[in-house]
């Protein structure tokens, strides 16, 4: 280990790195089993990535149309084309209602019907009526900030559990042990002082990692850290192939415009000023699903009938809702349109663009929040010692493709699934073995590694160049020749990371680091995105391989499982295996949904 790196030591029952929804959710219900938790963040926890959620959460609570749990998980697999995980998608389609009441009752201020009912819109793919229609009012909203709203209310929640939070410190790496989790290592970033952290439980919820594209609605934040941390491991990821674009990223600044916008009756046009969504969806139009909606713009706009000098961009119209429904249910959006495009939205349409939005992949898990692997044959073969939940995790309830407003949900029902996991599995205080020798070696080596580099690459030269070629060659329309040539730039620029070379030498708020770290986070996670891209010949949800445009079920209905040697630069090998996906329910309740042709 290198010297001259202060180590503070700390035990805990289980730590949660990442203080969004899902960690909240989570740190609230270990804390609350008795259990001594701590909640590691790189971010004050009210800023992190879920503050930024607009349209809102789904639940088949039935307050503005007739609704059900079954044609939730209905809309849910359909959705994920049929690469979902049917016992999870059920575990959360029946757990939503209880977890969306139970922020009600969290204090999470949710728009109102007249009966003081919590208001629902509809959001696109979710139907009633086992998805033949018309579109239910499902997404649970406060007004167009529930994100803000839910991640405030459990943030003040989490403060009355007895849970430790340790605030800007980034979470390094897993200390692992014969396959089994043991614990973490953080940077405070405020001190520089390393963090050693022992516990029976790590639970990551460190989100997306969004910023691996150019342009994304995530935050600058979202660099999929925990997902580099278990790659790192010697675990893999799944499904990271599947990169959900939102149709409505505002045009040049790649700012969110919520689904709930066409939810409350918004539209696209061309530049022929045709509602083209009606072609490409006759049933459910402007609210089909985020992949069909997509690829829909981007087709407009590749045969010449994009908005804009270029042709580059659709239009969003809403300057035809009464401006006192925009206020009330858009006020954000009405906001933002005015800031980031300098458009009125009560007169004149913005202009939008498909924008990076979701990882559909992620840490493979079981719908407990328990990371899981193939081994030994056992395609659900446990993790010792790890969880992952939220947008880090694969569990796979959004499969090939995730429908607006199941990711709210999916954040607190796996986050609090969790929870109940570790109440009936660990007893508090259970004692630890000693940590393995040396269990410092690998994150540290790693942070001395980036502190003293001298390289000739700056890291955002570097990082510039992955963004540019994952959003050049793996975006919403790919094929063999754009991914084969997205694999070999990739790991060039992946080999790159062993010329980079940063400035600041210190260990107090040294965002040159910090940044080093993300990017190597991030690279990995790019190239097992290329990578299986490349390696999945069908056309699935986010993925349309034009030379495989058909769903292959007979080959391809299976999680690509992608694990990555190396960081840095060094190693740099991918191998892709597979998971079956669960083609079983979690109970007799609930029918297999049998696949079939996916149209809106
Ligand atoms: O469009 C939106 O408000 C985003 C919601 C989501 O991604 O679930």
């Amino acid at each position: 280990m290198p010297a001259a790196y202060q180590i503070i030591d700390h035990t805990y029952d289980a730590v949660v790195v990442g203080a969004g929804g899902s960690g909240l959710r989570a740190t609230m219900g270990i804390a609350e089993a008795g259990l001594k938790t701590a909640c590691i963040t790189k971010v004050f926890p009210t800023r992190s990535h879920t503050v930024a959620a607009q349209g809102g959460i789904a639940a088949s609570l039935g307050n503005n149309s007739p609704d059900h749990w079954s044609w939730h998980m209905y809309d849910t697999v359909k959705g994920s084309d049929w690469l979902g995980d049917q016992d999870a998608i059920e575990y959360m389609v029946r757990e939503a209602p209880a977890a969306v009441y139970e922020l009600e009752h969290a204090g999470v201020p949710f728009s109102r019907n007249d009966d003081g009912t919590i208001y629902q819109r509809p959001f696109g793919g979710h139907m009633q009526n086992m998805g033949e229609g018309p579109p239910v009012q499902r997404t649970c909203a406060a007004a167009d900030r529930t994100g803000h709203a839910m991640l405030h209310a459990l943030y003040q929640q989490s403060l009355k559990y007895d849970a430790d939070f340790y605030v800007e410190y980034f979470a390094l790496d897993l200390i692992m042990e014969n396959g089994a989790c043991r614990g973490v290592i953080a940077l405070n970033m405020e001190t520089g002082q390393i963090h050693r952290f022992r516990a029976h439980a790590v639970v990551l919820a460190t989100g997306g990692g969004g910023r691996v594209y150019q342009s994304a609605t995530s935050a600058h934040t979202c660099t999929g850290d925990g997902n580099g941390m278990a790659l790192r491991a010697g675990l893999p990821l799944q499904d990271m192939e599947f990169v959900q674009f939102h149709p409505t990223g505002i045009y040049g600044a790649g700012v969110l415009i919520t689904e709930g916008a066409r939810g409350e009756g918004g539209y696209l046009t061309n530049s022929e000023g045709e509602r083209f969504m009606e072609r490409y969806a006759p049933s459910a139009k402007d609210l089909a699903s985020r992949d069909v909606v997509s690829r829909s713009m981007a087709a407009e706009m590749r045969e010449g009938r994009g908005v804009g000098k270029d042709k580059d961009h659709i239009f969003l119209h809403l300057d035809h809702i009464d401006p006192k429904v925009l206020a009330e249910r858009l006020p954000g959006i009405t906001e933002t349109g005015k800031i980031f495009a300098g458009v009125d939205l009560t007169r004149q349409p913005l202009p939008v663009t498909p924008t990076v939005h979701y990882n559909m992949g992620g840490i493979p898990t079981n719908y407990h929040g328990e990371v899981v692997q193939l081994k030994n044959g056992d395609p659900d073969a446990i993790v010792p010692g790890l969880f992952a939940v939220g947008e880090a995790a694969c569990v796979s309830v959004h499969g090939a493709n995730r429908l607006g407003s199941n990711s709210l949900i999916d954040l607190v029902v796996f986050g609090r699934a969790t929870g109940l996991r570790l109440k009936e599995t660990l007893k508090p205080n259970t004692p630890h073995n000693p940590l393995p020798k040396g269990s410092e070696e690998m994150a540290l080596g790693r942070l001395d590694h980036f502190r003293n580099a001298t390289g000739g690459s700056p890291t955002a030269r570097i990082r510039a160049e992955m963004q540019r070629t994952m959003q050049r060659h793996a975006a919403v329309f790919r094929d063999s020749e754009l991914l084969s040539e997205g694999v070999t730039k990739i790991d060039a620029i992946y080999k790159s990371m062993e010329d980079v070379g940063i400035e600041d030498r210190s260990l107090i708020w040294n965002t040159d680091l910090v940044e080093t770290l993300e990017l190597d986070n991030l690279i990995s996670q790019a190239v097992v995105t290329m990578r299986g891209a490349e390696n999945r010949k069908e056309s699935r949800g986010a993925h349309m391989h034009e030379d495989y445009p058909e769903r292959d079920d007979a080959n391809w209905m299976k999680h690509t499982i992608a694990t990555f040697d190396g960081w840095g630069g060094k190693g740099g090998s991918c191998a892709i295996d597979y998971r079956p996906v669960h083609d079983y329910t979690l109970t007799d309740d609930a029918e297999y949904i049998k696949p079939k042709k996916r149209v809106y």
